[in-house]
């Protein structure tokens, strides 16, 4: 029957692809799929691939106008894709399209920018918000005081939340995302304009809702802020997610992919265009095409600092690769020059490369 085959080619449509990672019993809950968003023409989001795992928690990290809050708003139905999907979990336990109908998805709480509140006390807000979700009425008020209790508001229940310190308001907005218990958390930048006492205590936040088993999503400008919680990091930049791993695979990588080389000489003047534009061509087969990294040279496979008479090298990371690469150095620095050491480097780099990326980017006022 053709309706038969449309339904089936719909619902094929609607619970895409695979949601268990083959072998792990990790279950999708979230798939942003070539996600773009454009306005006009700029583009502020350009075809991000993210997957999120039930209970894990992922770092949206990125400077001031790098994408984070319109990726996060186009999840929470704010902004309209200019292309590509967000999948989420149903209730059916399959993946479906977020344009899908929304009662069969599983929850999510959101907290965009700074939370807004009427001026009206913590019990009020929270039993209006319940309410306006539908939550079960018998259930909202025990809910509500068992998460004031849990971030510590308890004591301000009847307050009104106008009077409220920043961090206090910022922990009514966390408790707001989640109280009519979200499976999926969105946090965007939850320590923005706290002080560092806030800020631990929005971390200690987020690892209560993990221990409560929810799965994370947070966007921050602060890397080290928020590694401390974050199982896997999304960097992001201009729009593209430079790197997605967990920070112990991307600081490897990225230590792997760096090697060092110390000249006994500086090279001279005249030669220095020629000589660095044929190691160019002669490292090219080793260069890293799988992972873009987000400092200027990256298209290139060398960097030279005359002041130092030193070369950073840009490779594949492979260890054969190494052996090759040195081969081929000491043959171009043979006969009127000399290398005295070669190695790779053993500091971190990923905070480094992320301060580059923040320099590259002047920081604005008031966020997105
Ligand atoms: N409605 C809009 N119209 C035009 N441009 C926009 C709009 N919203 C965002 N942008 C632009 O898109 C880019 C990404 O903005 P976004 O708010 O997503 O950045 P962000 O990563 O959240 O930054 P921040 O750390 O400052 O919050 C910025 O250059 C911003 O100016
Ligand atoms: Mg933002």
């Amino acid at each position: 029957m053709e309706t038969d085959k449309l339904n089936r080619i719909a619902e094929e449509k609607s619970s895409i692809g695979p949601i268990e990672k083959v072998g792990t019993g990790l279950k999708t809950v979230m798939r942003l799929e070539n996600l773009t968003k454009k306005f006009g023409s700029f583009i502020a989001v350009n075809n991000i691939n993210i997957e999120v795992y039930e209970g894990e928690t992922i770092g949206l990290v990125g400077p001031n106008g790098a994408g984070k809050t319109t990726t996060i708003k186009m999840i929470a139905k704010l902004l309209r894709p200019t292309s590509g999907k967000i999948l989420v979990l149903n209730k059916a336990g399959k993946l479906q399209a977020l344009n899908g109908n929304d009662k069969d998805l599983v929850r999510f709480g959101f907290l965009i920018d700074q939370p807004f509140f009427y001026d009206m006390t913590a019990y009020q807000i929270l039993r209006y918000f319940a309410r306006s979700q539908n939550y079960q009425k018998e259930k909202i008020n025990s809910r509500i005081d068992e998460l004031l209790k849990l971030f510590k508001l308890f004591k301000w229940k009847h307050e009104k939340v106008n009077t409220f310190s920043k961090g206090m308001r910022q922990k009514m907005g966390i408790i707001q995302s989640i109280l009519v218990d979200p499976q999926i958390i969105i946090l965007d930048e939850p320590q923005t304009g706290l002080d560092p006492k806030a800020r631990i205590e929005i971390r200690a936040t987020i690892r209560e809702l993990q221990k409560l088993g929810k799965t994370i999503f947070v966007a921050s400008h602060m890397l080290h802020e928020i590694s401390e919680v974050c199982d896997k990091i999304a960097l992001i930049n201009n729009g593209k997610i430079v790197a997605f791993d967990t920070i112990e695979n991307l600081e490897k990588n990225l230590k792997e992919k760096e090697l060092h080389c110390q000249l006994l000489y500086p090279i001279p003047h005249k030669d220095l265009e020629s000589t660095i534009d044929r190691i160019n061509q002669k490292l090219e087969h080793y260069a890293n095409h799988n992972i873009e990294v987000p400092t200027p040279e990256h298209n290139h496979s060398v960097k030279y600092n005359p002041e130092e008479q030193n070369f950073t090298i840009y490779y594949d990371g492979k260890r054969e690769s190494r052996g090759e690469i040195l081969e081929i150095l000491m043959s171009e620095f043979k006969s009127n020059n000399k290398i005295i050491s070669f190695s790779q480097p053993k500091t971190s780099k990923l905070e480094q490369i992320y301060l580059e990326m923040i320099l590259e980017d002047q920081p604005r006022d008031g966020g997105g």
